[in-house]
Order: structure tokens, then sequence, then C-alpha cells
């Protein structure tokens, strides 16, 4: 079976590789990326993890995108249109504001998506050309838009994936002392807009009871991140993005009192991994591990106030690989099992239309992946929901027309933009700062 990672030099290629090592549902790995260097530089950190595993599973790296499309069953997206220059410009922007400058909330997200969703229908039309039986699984964010976008072309052989509804439910299974597959959670929403409304063990809802102990939530990262009260108040359980909504202003705060936002940081980051002197695989490995440890030790510090998240192992379950590795098997072995995927709505939440994409437990086989019916939702959630969705729906829109009237609605239906104004100023500065975005809504 022939998997094309496309993205093949991105930093979390390795992650996926030790997946495909642990788990080997592909005999044919072929990576694909625009960046020979970005390419070698993982191709050794890869070389330094199955001489550690000792024993390979076969990949190869190329320049040459129909060359890695050519027959694949699964095709793994994973890129970043515009780098990690993009990112800061992105985040930069709104900030200068007074605006939450964030990757895939907000305006950030909306600039993200106009850059990236041209890219990948181009890529999904070779895909339907090269490797009509493929599966794309994409992990390019922003996700929900990003897939929505695809499905235009591919339908539900676009499926996208994000590693935090899984996360979330782990961490709540840990609270509860619990293992997470005795467990039926009841999550729904978007992609980075979601909410845990119950969690049944087939005697009852155990969620109440988590919410009720003070102690519970203590030990649970969502706990700290969003206080017990404000738990309580919703009587559910955010997905760790609903942060920046609920927290935008403070955000926008700790941001400004940091040394920079999280783009600019990663920049310099991951340029001191990707710029090193050529080294030996172990070393590579090496080198890379600790360059995760740090971008995940410091992951959403402007939401954490000082604390830490829990850290995470590389051959963890879970994780984004983890997701991506479910679907391939699930799909390959008509299993039938349950994963929290960005899926066409069909009749999911009743409040969306059928195409819209959403983010809910989905029941996964050979035939794709069908969203189980989530059904009524508090008010305020299928509020923000309904108005989200919009927004990302202009945004698609604009992205394949270049219509900067619809990019500008966008932004100013965006619950964090304060005004029009605001969103015009906004996207003239983005079209400034991006000669890219500039010439595509000339
Ligand atoms: C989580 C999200 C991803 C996002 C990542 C950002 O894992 O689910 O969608 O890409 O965080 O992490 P970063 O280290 O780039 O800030
Ligand atoms: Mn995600």
């Amino acid at each position: 079976m022939k998997l094309a990672i496309i993205g093949g030099g991105g930093f979390r290629v390795p992650l996926v590789y030790g997946a495909l090592l642990r788990r080997r549902p592909f005999d044919d790995v072929v990576l694909y990326d625009v960046d020979p260097g970005r390419l070698e530089r993982v191709a050794h950190v890869l070389e330094g993890q199955a001489a550690e595993h000792g024993d390979r599973v076969p990949f190869r790296t190329t320049t040459d995108l129909d060359d890695a499309l050519e027959g694949a069953d699964f095709v793994f997206v994973a890129i970043r249109v515009g780098g990690l220059e993009g990112r800061t410009v992105d985040e930069g922007v709104p900030l200068g504001h007074g605006v939450l400058g964030q990757e895939t909330t907000g305006p950030g997200g909306i600039c993200f998506a106009l850059r990236t969703i041209p890219a990948m229908l181009d890529l999904a039309e070779r895909v339907a050309r090269l490797a009509p039986g493929a599966w794309m699984v994409n992990f390019t964010n922003p996700a929900g838009m990003v897939t929505e976008a695809l499905q235009q072309v591919l339908g539900d052989r676009a499926i996208g994936i994000c590693d935090t509804p899984s996360a979330l439910c782990r961490r709540v299974a840990a609270a509860l002392g619990r293992v997470p597959e005795d467990l039926r959670f009841d999550y729904f929403g978007l992609n980075h807009l979601g909410w845990l409304r119950a969690v049944h063990d087939g005697s009852g809802d155990l969620l109440p009871g988590l919410l009720a102990d003070d102690e519970l939530l203590a030990s649970l990262e969502e706990g700290t991140l969003f206080g017990a009260e404000w738990l309580r108040s919703l009587g559910m359980v955010p997905n760790e993005y609903l942060y920046y909504f609920y927290f935008s202003a403070d955000t926008v705060d700790a941001i400004g009192r940091s040394a920079r936002p999280r783009g600019a940081y990663l920049l310099e980051q991951q340029a001191a991994f990707y710029d090193a002197e050529p080294e030996s695989p172990p070393e590579a490995l090496r080198r890379w591990r600790a360059a995760k440890d740090e971008r995940d030790r410091t992951y959403m510090a402007e939401a954490r106030n000082g604390h830490t998240p829990a850290p995470l192992s590389d051959d963890e379950p879970g994780g984004y690989e983890g997701e991506a590795m479910a679907v391939v098997e699930a799909i390959r072995g008509n299993t039938g099992t349950t994963l929290i995927l960005n899926a066409a709505n069909r009749s999911a939440l009743p409040f969306l239309d059928e195409r819209a994409v959403v983010e809910v437990p989905c029941v996964v086989g050979a035939a794709g992946a069908r969203p189980l019916a989530v059904g009524d939702v508090p008010d305020h959630a299928r509020a923000l929901i309904g108005t989200i969705k919009a927004v990302e729906r202009a945004t698609i829109e604009a992205a394949v027309t270049g219509s900067t009237a619809l990019a500008i609605k966008a932004l100013a239906l965006h619950p964090l933009v304060p005004s029009v104004t605001a969103a015009r100023e906004i996207f003239t500065e983005y079209r400034e700062r991006l000669p890219d975005l500039e010439e595509r809504f000339a």
C-alpha cells in the first residue's frame, strides 16, 4: 500500500514515521516537499528513528509531486503555504489592532486560509487525476475550512483531522480514572471550535460528576485553562481553542506582555533545527526531539499563564499521527471505529446544511467517515458555530474567487473583529505585507 506525504519536510513528519514503524500499514512511503533542504533534514531524522527501532519502513523523498501522488492509496497533507513567515503576518497584523492574532482562530485563520485554499484545490485536482482511489487525510490548517474546500473536488474522500478532540477525551478519561476505549464521548462542533458535553460509560453521564469536583478539575488541563467556575457555567468542557473566544482580551494582553507572538518565536526555533549543519541520523533525531520538546512545552503559552502542559513523548498513542493511523486502519479494515473527524455534516448538526464540514464523532469504515447524529446543542454553542460557519464559507468563496468584498465580509463577520472598519484595515495590511495575497486580490 502506498502513502504519499505532502509536506514531507514538515516538522511533525517524524511523528507520522514513528507511527508507521510501530503499526506498519504501508510498504511504500513517499515524502514530497517543495523544499529539498527541509526534506533532507527530515529524512535524516527518519533514518535515525529506523536505526533506533532496529527496522526500517522503506521511504523515499521527491520534489516531483506527480511522482509522489501516482497510484497512492492514502495522501497525508500538512503544508504551510507562505511558511512560518506567513504565520508571523497572520498573527502580527490583527495584534497591531488590538485583535486576537492566532494561527487558526480569528483574522489569522482567515488570512491563512486565503493563502492555503487555492494551493489545496490544485493539489486535490491532481489527486483526483493521479490517484483517483486515494483517501486524502488533511492535517493542513485551518483544517475545517481546508477540508470543506477539498470536498468540493474529492467529496467524502477528503477527511480532516485534528489532534485536539481526542487529546481532550483522553485527558477527561484520565481525570475520571478510566480508559478512553471504555467510554463514549459526546463531542460536537467545528475544527478548533468544539465542546465535550457528555461522557457515557453505559450506566450514565460521567461529566456532571467531573464538573462538580474541584480536585478532579484541577488535574485536568482544561480545568486549569478555563477555571472550574466557567466550566460549570457552561456545563461542558470546551476544546482548548475556545480559550481564544472566552478569554480573547486576556490573550491579546498576554501576547502583548510576552517576548513575541507564537509564529515569530517558532520562526527562530524551527530555523535552529532546520539550518543546523548536516549530522549523523542519530544526532539529527536527538536534535529533533529536543526541538519538539521545547515546542510542546511552549504550546499555547499565551493561554497558560506560566503553567506548562503535561509533556508528550513521541511514541505516545494519539497525537495527530495517531488519528491519521486510526483513520487508515478503520478504512482498510472496515472496522466501523468511532473517531472524531472533520467530515460533511449530513444531518449530524441539524442547524447546518448537509455539506458543511463539522468536527464530530464519525463511524469510519471502508466507505469513509459517517458522522453520528448530535442533535440539539446549547444555544450559545449553536450560535457560535453558525456564525463561524458563515465566516468560513465567506473565506472559502473569497479564496476561490479573489473577491476583496468577500474577504472583508469574512473578517467583519468574525465575532473577534470589532468593526467593519477594523476588518478593512486588517485586510489592507495583510495585502501590503503578503505580495501573493496582493496579487490574488488585485
Ligand atoms: C494543535 C492543533 C494544530 C496546530 C498546533 C499548533 O496541535 O491541533 O492544529 O497546528 O496545535 O502548534 P504550534 O506548535 O505550531 O503552535
Ligand atoms: Mn488542530
